[in-house]
């Protein structure tokens, strides 16, 4: 079994994530922390409360940080932001509300209290949101760096990305975090950039697949990806038959590192400051580079294996 914790921003694609970690049976997800990024942290706790009630799981839920870590909002606020497509981000899953309360404790006091124990220096961290929370715990505890055995992020681009046109949105929300986390020393970082995630994506056909499977959790992510696929914001005069679904194949990765194809290691650093560069990942792809190697890239992703392991936890 592996252990880990899901640090989200709950979402669409990041509750498919964590009905995946809840149901997979080589997977034990011991926490969820949650973090403002494609809604409010009121909402991504809701809707991650939301989620394991339906699948009646008693995993915990601490809330994070409601904003970013220097600034005092994203580069461009989330309405602007989101003014043209508001359907693609739904304030609340249509899921029922969440009966179970979050912990009194914050994520940040949790991440620290739970990583200092050396009876929990195994569990792997999944982030699949902004970095705020992860890079706020760094911050406070310095240790951690040593203590977190491997961090799993969904997040950057090689060159291009989604809410600019250089910048992925988890990393554009808060760069400085990113930066932070990027550069505290941890010893396995495994960066999972739009490349892969758009490589691997999800059709209708595979929900039809999901549905047929009949649980809680195959049901319910059948719903969301469908919603994913048809809302998703290049659709306009297109039709789509697919969608990523980015943060569940960090997930993926933990029972089937197959799914991640060129996979390498590399210097990643983040732009902060560029004018029209802020949140860009800047992968050093130079043979004789001799920046420090801080993280492994996947720049393709398998999409056979993603829906095989989907398929596989919803089947539990
Ligand atoms: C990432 O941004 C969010 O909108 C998704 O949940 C995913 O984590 C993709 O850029
Ligand atoms: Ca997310």
């Amino acid at each position: 079994m592996t252990r880990l914790i899901i640090d989200c921003d709950t979402g669409t694609d990041d509750a498919v994530a964590i009905m995946a970690a809840v149901t997979h049976p080589d997977l034990d997800l011991l926490a969820v922390t949650t973090v403002n990024g494609n809604v409010p942290l009121s909402n991504t706790t809701e809707n991650s409360l939301r989620v394991l009630d339906h699948l009646g799981s008693t995993v915990p839920v601490y809330a994070g940080s409601p904003r970013p870590m220097v600034r005092a909002d994203f580069p461009v606020p989330r309405d602007v932001l989101n003014g043209d497509k508001p359907q693609f981000q739904i304030p609340y899953l249509d899921l029922p509300p969440s009966v179970t309360p979050v912990r009194e404790q914050g994520a940040v006091a949790f991440l620290i209290d739970y990583y200092m124990d050396d009876a929990n220096t195994d569990t792997v961290l999944v982030a699949t949101g902004p970095l705020t929370n992860v890079a706020l715990a760094l911050a406070a505890e310095p240790r951690l760096a040593q203590r977190i055995p491997q961090l799993v992020l969904m997040g950057g681009a090689r060159g291009w990305g989604n809410v600019t046109a250089v910048a992925e949105f988890n990393i554009w929300v808060d760069p400085e975090a990113a930066e932070s986390v990027l550069s505290a020393g941890i010893r396995d970082v495994v960066m999972v950039p739009l490349d892969a995630t758009h490589s691997a994506q999800v059709s209708l056909e595979d929900c039809d697949a999901f549905d047929a499977i009949g649980t809680p959790a195959a049901t319910a992510s059948a719903s969301i990806i469908r919603h994913r696929i048809v809302n998703y914001p290049d659709a306009a005069d297109a039709v789509r038959l697919t969608a990523p679904v980015h943060d569940a194949i960090c997930v993926a990765f933990l029972t089937n590192p197959e799914v991640l194809e060129e996979f390498d290691s590399y210097p990643v650093r983040v732009e902060t400051a560029g004018t029209h560069t802020v949140g860009e990942t800047v992968i050093d792809m130079r043979p004789w580079s001799e920046e420090p190697r801080n993280a492994r890239v996947a720049l393709r992703a398998n999409a056979q294996v993603f829906v095989k392991f989907l398929s596989d936890a919803f089947s539990s």
